[in-house]
C-alpha cells in the first residue's frame, strides 16, 4: 500500500537509455520517407483509450478464495473463508503518459474498485460441542488505488514490439461492509483480511495487465507490413529506426514507399537519406505524418512501370476531332493522305512523372507521348508523334484516411518527334492538344488520385479535422484522432468479447 512517489520511482529506471536502444538504431540504417508523430495530445488519447479497454476486458475480476483462521476473545478459534471475490467495478479518476527514454509510462492515480464476495465462518467451542457456522455476502470498496507501468517500444525486424518493463499496483484504502453478520466478525474481518484482499487486487490487476500488454504486443507484431493500394500497388510499412521518444511525444519512422504487388522492378532512385522530422504548426493536433516527395514519385515510378499509364483515345467530347476531315485545314497532307478516315490517339507516358512539393505547391510533371494514328479497314496507321512536357499543380487532401489529390493544369509544350504527314504547326494544334488534355487525360489521372492511398493508420481509429500542410519537399498530414464509436464497443464488448485482440 505504498503511495503514488514509490511508484514513480519505481519507474525512473526507464529514463536511463538502455544500450539495447543504441543498438537497435544502428541496426536498421535504412531510408524512411514518411514520419508518424505523436504528440502529448494523441498519447493521451491512446492512453484513455487503452485504460477504458483494459478496464472493460478486466471486469469482472476474480480472485482467489481466502481462508483465514483468527483467534477471538472467548469464541476461541474462527475459521473465515472468503469466496467468489469479484471485482465488479474499476474507476479511473485521473491518469497520465510520459514518454521517456527507453518506454512510456502510464499511470492510473486515484482509482477505485468495486468487489463483492461471499463470507463465511464456522468454529466450535467448549462451550458448545457443536459446530455453528453462517455466512453471507459482503462488498468491499477499495480506494486510492495507483496503477503504473512502463512500456518499452522498440523496432523489432520492421515491426513494432512492445515489452511490459515495469508494472505495479498499490491499494491504499479497503472499506468493508458486511450483508448480515456478526459485530465481531465484522471487526475481525476488517483486521485481518485488509491486507490480503488489498494484495490479491495488486496481483490480480498486475497479472491482467500483462497479460494485456502481451496481447496488445502481439497485435503491434501482426500488423502488416504492407498496406494495399489497389491491384497494382501496396504501400511499404515497415518501421525503420527506433521509436524516437521525447518528452512530449514519439516519434516512428517507416519505409512509406509504394512497391509493386506482383512485379518488382521499381527504377532506383537516389533519394536522400534524412531523418524526416514532422512539422504541425498546429501544436494541439494528436498525430502528424509527414510523406516525403520520394513516396509519391516512388507511386509514379511504380504505375508508370505498371504500364498503367498508357491510354488509347478513340472517343473524346468532340468526336469530330477524330476524323482528318477535321484536320482538313489544320495538317493539310494528313487530310490528302487519308481522306475522312477515323483517327484515334495513342498516348503514352515516356517516363515518370516527376513530383515536386515546395512551399504550398505541388508541382507534377509529366513526359508523354501522343501518336496520331490514322485508322484504315483493319489496319492502324501511326502517322505523327508529338512529345508532351504537360506541367500541372496539384492539391491534397484528406479523404476517411485516404490522402487523396487532384491536378490541374499549368502549360505544356510539344515537339515532333517524327511525322509521316510533314510538319505541324503547333499553333495551330495547340488548343486541340489543349482540350484532349483537360478532357481526357486530367479527368483520367484525376479519377485514380481522388480515391487517393491509404496513411499508415491503424484500423479502427480514423482521422479528425485533418490539415495538409505542404512544405519543402514534403507533405505533411496533422489531424485528431477518433475510435470507431466507441459507446457501440462497450455495449457489444460483454457478448463479443471485441477487445479479446487489444487488450
Ligand atoms: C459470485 O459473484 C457473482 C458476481 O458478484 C454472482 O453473480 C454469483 O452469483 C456469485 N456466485 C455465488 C456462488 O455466490
Ligand atoms: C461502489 O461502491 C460505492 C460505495 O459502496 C458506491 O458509492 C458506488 O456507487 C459503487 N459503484 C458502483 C459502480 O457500483
Ligand atoms: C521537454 O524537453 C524540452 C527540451 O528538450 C524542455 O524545454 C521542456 O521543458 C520539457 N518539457 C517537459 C514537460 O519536461
Ligand atoms: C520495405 O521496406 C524495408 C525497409 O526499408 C525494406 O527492407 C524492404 O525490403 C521493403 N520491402 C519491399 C518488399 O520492398
Ligand atoms: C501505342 O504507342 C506505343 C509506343 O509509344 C506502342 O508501343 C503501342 O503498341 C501503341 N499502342 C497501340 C494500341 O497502338
Ligand atoms: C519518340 O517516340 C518514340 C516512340 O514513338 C519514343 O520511344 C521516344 O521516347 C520519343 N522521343 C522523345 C525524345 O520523346
Amino acid at each position: 500500500m505504498a503511495p503514488i512517489t514509490i511508484l514513480l520511482l519505481l519507474l525512473t529506471s526507464f529514463f536511463i537509455p538502455s544500450q539495447t536502444h543504441v543498438l537497435s538504431t544502428s541496426l536498421y540504417q535504412d531510408q524512411a520517407f514518411t514520419s508518424i508523430l505523436i504528440s502529448q495530445q494523441g498519447l493521451d488519447f491512446i492512453k484513455n483509450l487503452l485504460i477504458t479497454k483494459a478496464i472493460f476486458s478486466m471486469t469482472p475480476l476474480n480472485l482467489p478464495t481466502i481462508r483465514k483462521s483468527i483467534n477471538f476473545p472467548f469464541l476461541g478459534s474462527v475459521h473465515i473463508v472468503l469466496s467468489n471475490i469479484t471485482v465488479d467495478k474499476i474507476d479511473v479518476l485521473d491518469s497520465f503518459v510520459m514518454p521517456g527514454d527507453t518506454g512510456v509510462a502510464i499511470i492510473a492515480s486515484g482509482a477505485t474498485c468495486n468487489l463483492s464476495m461471499n463470507w463465511g465462518y464456522h468454529y466450535t467451542t467448549w462451550a458448545f460441542p457443536v459446530d455453528i457456522s453462517d455466512e453471507g455476502s459482503a462488498s468491499v470498496q477499495v480506494e486510492g488505488m495507483e496503477v503504473g507501468l512502463t512500456l518499452g517500444l522498440m523496432n523489432q525486424e520492421g515491426t513494432l514490439k512492445l515489452k511490459l518493463m515495469d508494472c505495479g499496483c498499490y491499494v491504499r484504502d479497503i472499506f468493508i461492509k458486511l450483508n448480515g453478520g456478526a459485530s465481531w466478525l465484522y471487526q475481525g474481518m476488517i483486521n485481518a483480511f485488509e491486507t490480503q484482499i488489498g494484495s490479491a487486487v495488486e496481483n490480480a490487476i498486475t497479472n491482467k495487465l500483462e497479460e494485456g500488454i502481451l496481447k496488445l504486443d502481439s497485435f503491434l507484431q501482426a500488423l502488416p507490413k504492407e498496406i494495399p493500394v489497389d491491384e497494382h500497388a501496396s504501400l511499404n510499412v515497415t518501421f525503420l529506426n527506433a521509436p524516437l521518444l521525447s518528452n512530449s511525444s514519439i516519434g516512428f519512422d517507416i519505409n512509406g514507399l509504394f512497391r509493386a504487388r506482383k512485379k518488382v522492378s521499381i527504377p532506383k532512385y537516389l533519394y536522400k537519406n534524412l531523418r524526416s522530422s514532422v512539422l504541425c504548426t498546429d501544436q494541439s493536433k494528436m498525430l502528424g505524418i509527414s510523406l516525403d516527395e520520394a513516396v509519391f514519385n516512388s507511386a509514379s515510378a511504380l504505375y508508370y512501370d505498371a504500364e498503367f499509364m498508357q491510354w488509347i483515345v478513340d472517343e473524346i467530347p468532340d468526336q469530330s476531332l477524330l476524323n482528318t476531315a477535321r484536320w482538313r485545314f489544320i495538317v493539310p497532307q494528313l487530310y490528302k493522305k487519308y481522306p475522312n478516315h477515323d483517327m484515334n490517339l495513342n498516348i503514352s507516358l515516356s517516363s515518370p512523372p516527376v513530383i515536386r512539393i515546395s512551399e504550398n505547391n505541388i508541382d507534377a510533371t509529366v513526359y508523354a507521348d501522343l501518336i496520331i494514328d490514322v485508322l484504315q479497314t483493319d489496319q492502324v496507321i501511326p502517322v505523327a508523334c508529338i512529345s508532351l512536357v504537360i506541367r500541372g499543380s496539384g492539391s491534397v487532401k484528406i479523404s476517411g484516411n485516404n490522402l487523396a489529390g487532384v491536378v490541374k493544369l499549368n502549360d505544356f509544350t510539344m515537339s515532333l518527334n517524327w511525322s509521316e504527314i510533314g510538319n505541324l504547326h503547333f499553333g495551330i494544334i495547340k488548343p486541340v492538344i489543349w482540350t484532349i488534355i483537360q478532357t481526357v487525360f486530367l479527368p483520367y489521372v484525376n479519377a485514380h488520385l481522388t480515391k487517393g492511398f491509404p496513411l499508415p493508420i491503424i484500423r479502427g481509429f480514423t482521422l479528425k479535422n485533418a490539415e495538409v500542410i505542404c512544405s519543402n519537399s514534403k507533405v505533411t498530414v496533422c489531424s485528431n484522432l477518433a475510435y470507431s464509436d466507441l459507446s457501440n464497443l462497450y455495449r457489444f464488448q460483454k457478448q463479443h468479447n471485441l477487445f479479446s485482440t487489444f487488450v
